[in-house]
């Protein structure tokens, strides 16, 4: 079942899309430009493999979290493919994205799967929304990648070390200047599913920029074919610096190949880290 065949169950989730406040406050929000309706759509019906497959590994690292009832913040949720997965695992979660196309697949999904109990879904653009307080962070499919320069890279960090509560938990995964390595001379890609196709084209404008030019085609309901276009810009960063930066905010580190089981992109990495109690100020 896709999120579009999902009937939300009530209207319980912040993001019912017949609250005009929030239809508004969307609109405000709707700064970041990425993933808007179509290319929402297709990431979801496409790529949940990247989400489904880092859930087992990161359930395991946050079970001390489970265990006590803690509060689980999730980044750049997308349409909530890894908050099902949270929540389904019996976390508390606020899931947050910064596309309103995003947040409402999400909204449907979990109402769809009666898992919109424990869950509060909110707008947040990294790196200057107020990032809420929590005891675990987590992160995949890279939003981190998605900040426009690396000052604004190292505050997202900073805010989001900030809001770990000790003893809390992190687990965001990143891309490397390694992933823009293992893609150079590769022109892109494409996908097919039997009601979506994108494709990618890839530039390289210099070690740290990774860009992609995404079309999109969804099938209406009348058999015709939209087509939309979105360009995304991910900042590539050298890995090894995240644990530096964020041992400054009392979060010691490691960068692993995968958070479980699972193989990562190659060039892609987790960031796995805590927060211990007496650490919370800056040194
Ligand atoms: C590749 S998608 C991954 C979505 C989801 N986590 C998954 O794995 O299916 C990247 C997500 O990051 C979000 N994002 C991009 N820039 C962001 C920002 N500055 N702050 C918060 N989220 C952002 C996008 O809207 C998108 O949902």
């Amino acid at each position: 079942m896709t999120a579009r065949d999902c009937k939300p169950r009530s209207s319980t989730t912040s993001l019912s899309p017949n609250n005009e406040e929030m239809k508004e406050e969307m609109k405000r929000v709707d700064r970041n430009g990425y993933y808007g309706r179509d290319l929402a759509l297709v990431h979801h019906l496409g790529f949940a493999f990247h989400a489904e497959a880092c859930a087992p590994g990161i359930l395991r690292i946050l079970e001390p979290v489970r265990a006590r009832g803690g509060m689980v913040l999730e980044l750049g949720c997308g349409s909530g493919l890894l908050t099902k997965e949270l929540l389904r695992a019996g976390h508390r979660v606020i899931a947050t994205d910064a596309s309103p196309s995003m947040l409402e697949l999400a909204a449907e999904l979990l109402a769809a799967e009666l898992l919109d109990g424990d869950v509060e879904l909110r707008h947040l653009t990294l790196p200057d929304d107020p990032v809420p307080k929590a005891d675990a962070i987590v992160a995949v499919g890279h939003p981190i990648n998605y900040l426009p320069d690396p000052d604004a890279l190292d505050r997202a960090l900073a805010a989001i070390a900030d809001a770990l509560r000790p003893p809390g938990l992190l687990a965001i995964d990143i891309c490397d200047l390694e992933y823009g390595r293992a893609r150079r001379g590769i022109p892109g890609v494409a996908r097919v599913g039997e009601t979506w196709a994108v494709i990618a084209r890839y530039e390289m404008p210099s070690p740290d920029r990774f860009i992609r030019d995404i079309t999109t085609f969804l099938r209406e309901e009348s058999g015709s074919w939209r087509r939309s276009d979105e360009f995304h810009e991910n900042l590539l960063v050298k890995v090894d610096r995240v644990p530096e930066l964020l041992a400054r905010r009392g979060v010691r580190a490691r960068i692993e190949s995968s958070f479980g089981d699972e193989t990562l992109d190659e060039g892609l990495y987790a960031v796995i880290g805590e927060k211990l109690a007496g650490q919370e100020l800056s040194p």
